[in-house]
């Protein structure tokens, strides 16, 4: 039996903040986050703070961007993977309940991509961002979004579009594992404009999957992860291996998750 309609997978089920996998997407995002930080006019000798930098991918980038006479700045609750330099700092902290280091008004950019969503948004943690920007200092965010998946060109299968779009829907609201989440793209300008912050531009943005491809092999390392949840939700067993097998082939144009980037800039 093939399902069409959504499978019902709840956040709580898979709320294991397991973020490993989700470097793929962030390598796709990186090159959207460089677009918005030289939109910031981000360039040498300034301060920037990374938020949840996890392994360290956008600090090295951050650093070559602010130089020799800049600073970045490093915060994650796990900070085996960082490396400080003579450019950047790395402190070990749990944002929930430590506050972020720095001095009121001493950064020019604050940078967070893909910070455990629940945390992410909490007012209290924007607000401390924002205050930790210089005037005309700016925000920048990244975060991967929600929107239906869709099946440009199916595999020559039966049902196997309905099959995709099924599990690709589950699979992406396990990952984004936030309702507030699913709802970034407005959610998020809105908040910052009750900040004060202005200049505020969002960019959704989508890419196209190929079966057999870097995006797709993500979507069935995720749905292989998911393996017990999916069947749980009502996904037989043997859709679920179907679906892997349709997902690898070259046949399939799908689009791919879709990732928002944001920045937006505190008044002078
Ligand atoms: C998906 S990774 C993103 C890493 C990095 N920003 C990037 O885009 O490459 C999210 C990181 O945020 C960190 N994180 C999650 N919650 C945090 C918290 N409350 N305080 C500090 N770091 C946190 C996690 O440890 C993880 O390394």
């Amino acid at each position: 039996m093939t399902r069409t309609s959504p499978l019902p997978v709840s956040h709580e089920q898979t709320r294991d903040g397991d973020h490993r996998l989700l470097t793929r997407l962030q390598e796709s995002m990186t090159t959207l986050l460089i677009r918005e930080l030289h939109t910031a006019g981000i360039q040498h000798g300034q301060r920037v703070l990374d938020i949840g930098a996890g392994t360290g991918t956008l600090t090295d980038h951050l650093a070559r961007f602010v130089g020799p006479h800049g600073r970045v700045v490093a915060v994650n609750t796990d900070t085996d993977q960082l490396r400080p330099t003579s450019i950047i700092d790395v402190h070990c902290r749990d944002i929930r309940t430590e506050p972020l280091p720095g001095e009121p008004g001493t950064y020019d950019v604050v940078i967070a991509r893909c910070l455990d969503q629940q945390h992410a948004h909490r007012p209290d943690t924007i607000e401390q961002m924002i205050t930790l920007l210089k005037p005309g200092g700016w925000l920048v965010l990244g975060e991967l979004t929600y929107a239906p998946t869709v099946v440009y060109r199916e595999p020559d299968a039966e049902n196997a579009s309905a099959l995709i779009t099924v599990v690709a829907d589950a699979v992406l609201a396990a990952l984004i594992n936030d309702d507030q989440l699913m709802n970034w793209g407005t959610w998020a300008p809105a908040t910052l404009l009750r900040y004060g912050m202005e200049h505020i531009c969002v960019f959704d943005h989508a890419e196209t999957w190929t079966g057999g491809g870097p995006g797709t092999a993500f979507l069935a390392d995720h749905a292989r992860r998911l393996h017990d949840v999916l069947l749980q939700a009502g996904l037989p067993a043997d859709d679920l291996n179907r679906f892997l097998n349709l997902v690898m082939d070259p046949a399939l144009v799908m689009r791919s998750f879709p990732t928002g980037t944001l920045h937006a800039r505190k008044p002078r």
